[in-house]
């Protein structure tokens, strides 16, 4: 059979495919949300459950994205809508598609106001105004920025005029080079924060905090923050490592390369939780102050070690481009779809979804200050306003959703046979498990948790 490839490109190797879908895995999911969001739910229990998220139902939906994006060489909604249709079931489908780059859309608009603070502390870190910082001066720098709407949109504007730019010169160029550098000093200065983190004493606290589980401390609302959180930290359900799994030359086994994102996303987001909890118990900070975590806590870490203007500054860097690499796979799918739907050029499709995302991120902006209002998720008060709901409405339930959507359309809608084939060829056990988590665990595991929800 003569090699099928995307309009769009495809990826040079194996290698490459890794690093495009974790550089989209490993963003501000794993340093900035999940610490903040362990800590507002109770830490160990919300851990366990997360984690058990990622294994059962994250990995095995992981399998099936890239497996129908390399089958269909297409956007998601054109994908979904192809393959139905040779299946012989409904061409709607494609609405999955659709609602995955709804959520992204959304998605992409406050991923950039978050990196916009990252983008700021670069400055900021290497200014040297952290040395020294007690953690009320961290905390007061911090609220300090996201009080001042003017400057968020300054920086918010860089991040996406960087993204777009990225997303208009195609994905692939430049991009592997980068991820293989950039990558693994994310990992070193993480390590650094984690020996930072064991000399202060409370790092027991921090471990006992996040793997301890004590179950009175999570609520129903926490396990569904959990869940729709796996989704998140892996790329799914969005259609963005569809759209990458596209780009995927035939012939790579797509179990393999979908455990090894899981591990390295889970290991980054663990590493983030164990150098922050010990600074924030050694502080005398609570754990639940909420999206400023990491701004509040960190700068107090960097401005204790030798060097850590220098290395706070690196540490920044970096974040802001794991953000760049998962920024530009939440707009791919989108950009994508206008390209083969309207004939839109690539840049043009770029720059219109840039602009577009760009507008509803002052909604983010405006969130935390004159526009913010008090509600309660979950037994969670939450202080951020619409930028709260548009985290929950896709984190928690349009991720799941979508990521349903796909365990059932590659267990259910596409053939067996074509799946078989898309996965390898071979009919054997693991084949079978993976098979039976998608058909019947998944489904029943998300059943249970949205009934659990709604009939709490
Ligand atoms: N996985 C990214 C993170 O953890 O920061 C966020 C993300 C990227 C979510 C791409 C969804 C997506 F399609």
């Amino acid at each position: 059979m003569s090699e099928r490839i995307s309009m769009h490109g495809q990826w040079s190797s194996r290698l490459m495919f890794i690093l495009a879908a974790t550089g989209s895995a490993v963003g501000l999911g794993n340093i900035w949300k999940f610490p903040y969001i362990a800590g507002e739910n109770g830490g160990g229990a919300f851990v366990l459950i997360y984690l058990l998220c990622i294994a059962l139902i994250g990995i095995p939906i992981m399998m099936s994205e890239v497996l129908i994006g390399r089958r269909g060489r297409q956007s998601p909604i054109n994908t979904l809508c192809t393959l139905a249709r040779e299946s012989g079931k409904a061409s709607s489908w494609r609405v999955v598609g659709a609602l995955g780059i709804l959520a992204a859309f959304i998605i992409v608009s406050y991923y950039g106001v978050i990196a916009g603070w990252a983008l700021a502390y670069i400055v900021r870190m290497a200014s040297g105004i952290f040395t020294g910082v007690t953690a009320e001066g961290a905390a007061s720098i911090f609220r300090g920025l996201v009080a001042d709407p003017e400057r968020l949109l300054a920086w918010h504007t860089i991040f996406m005029v960087m993204t777009t730019v990225l997303v208009a010169r195609g994905v692939r160029p430049g991009l592997e080079q980068a991820i293989k550098v950039l990558m693994p000093a994310l990992f070193v200065l993480l390590l650094i924060l984690l020996v930072f983190a064991g000399t202060t004493g409370k790092f027991e606290e921090g471990v006992r905090f996040l793997f301890n589980p004590d179950f009175g401390a999570i609520s129903v609302g926490g396990i569904l923050i959990a869940m729709g959180h796996s989704f998140f930290t892996l790329s799914l359900g969005v259609g963005a490592i569809m759209m990458y799994g596209s780009y995927l030359p035939d012939g790579i086994s797509i179990a393999k390369v979908s455990i090894a994102i899981a591990l390295v996303d889970t290991l980054v987001a663990l590493l983030s939780g164990l150098a922050i909890f010990p600074i924030v118990f050694a502080t005398g900070m609570t754990a639940d102050v909420g999206p400023g975590l990491i701004f509040q806590t960190l700068p107090i870490a960097f401005g204790q070690i030798p060097g850590g203007d220098f290395f706070g500054t690196l540490f920044f860097v970096l974040l802001v481009f794991a953000a760049w690499t998962s920024s530009i796979s939440l707009v791919e799918p989108l950009v994508a779809w206008l390209v083969e739907n309207k004939g839109f050029e690539r840049s043009r499709a770029a720059t219109r979804v840039g602009v577009c995302t760009w507008l509803l991120g002052i909604v983010t902006i405006m969130s935390f200050s004159s526009w913010s209002f008090q509600f309660s998720f979950g037994g969670e008060t939450k202080n951020n306003g619409l930028f709260d709901v548009m985290d929950i409405m896709t984190s928690t339930f349009l991720l799941p959703l979508g990521g349903l959507a796909i365990a059932l359309f590659a267990g259910r809608v596409m053939s067996r046979s074509s799946v078989v084939d898309e996965l390898g060829g071979k009919d054997g056990f693991s084949f079978k498990l993976w098979y039976f988590v998608i058909r019947y665990i998944t489904p029943a595991a998300f059943v249970a948790i949205f009934i659990n929800r709604l009939f709490p």
